[in-house]
């Protein structure tokens, strides 16, 4: 029985391993994975390619179960949490339903639930996100960066405590990308929401994070977890800091000892 305290941590894995079927050996893609991440806590999880990560964040959501090892939300099975409301997913591809307009992708969550004040709820979310010009419009009328945008806030309809960010910002160019960026950082600063966010920018990972999480290649396994002491608000002008600098070289140096293995 897992018990429910005031301070279990947002995400917790515990000696998560996963094998995929597949012809022949069955695909390692986790092994042992042990990952915490504290209530209003920022986490981004780096790596290769194809070790791991979208599985370890498939897990995290309840959407996989892992083959071994236990993941829990707040202190309960991510199911349980998804169910009431806690947990957030963002991912690649923004899966926007293309036949609803920005409003009504947003509102969907909430229609789902049944909750009244809908209005006032998804123009304040629009807000937040800076799309309430645009709530009429349909998603092909959008750019990429606008359309990660609407999935951003249909994500926090329910202002969720642990939001679960596979490459949300994967498939945009640089400048939609620093803007994403900048404006995850004020929502997530006020509202102390927890974030686990998968990357291949080590920069960003950096810039965002309160800990960044390298794993290997795959099967993956956790390398090194590293502290971001930079202080809060964080913005761009950090970049430029030794300190962040230094940062992103541990981060860098993990990931090779990570490729050469
Ligand atoms: N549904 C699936 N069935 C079989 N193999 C999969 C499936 N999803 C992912 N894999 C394999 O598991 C490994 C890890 O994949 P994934 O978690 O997507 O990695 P990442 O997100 O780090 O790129 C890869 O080798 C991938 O091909
Ligand atoms: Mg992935």
């Amino acid at each position: 029985m897992v018990s429910i305290t005031a301070t279990a941590p947002a995400l917790a894995l515990r000696q998560v391993s996963h094998w995929y079927p597949a012809r022949g050996e069955a695909l390692r893609a986790l092994d042992a994975v042990e990952l915490t991440v504290a209530d209003g806590e920022f986490v981004s999880l780096v790596g290769p390619s194809g070790c791991g990560k979208s599985t370890l964040l498939r897990a995290a959501a309840g959407l996989l179960a892992p083959t071994e090892g236990a993941s829990t939300v707040f202190g309960r099975p991510p199911a349980a949490a998804a169910a009431a409301h806690e947990l957030g997913l963002v991912t690649q591809d923004a899966g926007l339903l293309p036949w609803r307009t920005v409003a009504a992708n947003v509102a969907l969550p909430l229609e789902i639930a049944g909750g009244d004040r809908r209005r006032a709820v998804v123009e304040e979310l629009l807000d937040r996100v800076s799309l309430s010009e645009f709530a009429a419009y349909y998603p092909r009328q959008l750019s990429g960066g606008m359309r990660q945008r609407v999935a951003l806030a249909r994500a926090l309809a329910h202002r969720p405590r642990l939001l679960l960010m596979d490459e949300p910002f994967g498939a945009l160019d640089e400048i939609s990308r620093e803007d994403l960026r900048l404006e995850l950082l004020r929502i997530q600063e006020r509202e102390r929401m927890s974030v686990l966010f998968v990357t291949h920018s080590v920069r960003e990972a950096v810039l965002l994070s309160d800990r960044v999480v390298v794993l290997s290649s795959a099967p993956g396994r956790v390398l090194a977890d590293i502290a971001v002491d930079l202080p809060r608000p964080r913005e761009e002008r950090l970049e430029a800091t030794t300190e962040f600098l230094d940062c992103v070289a541990s981060v860098r140096a993990a990931l090779d000892v990570g490729r050469r293995r």
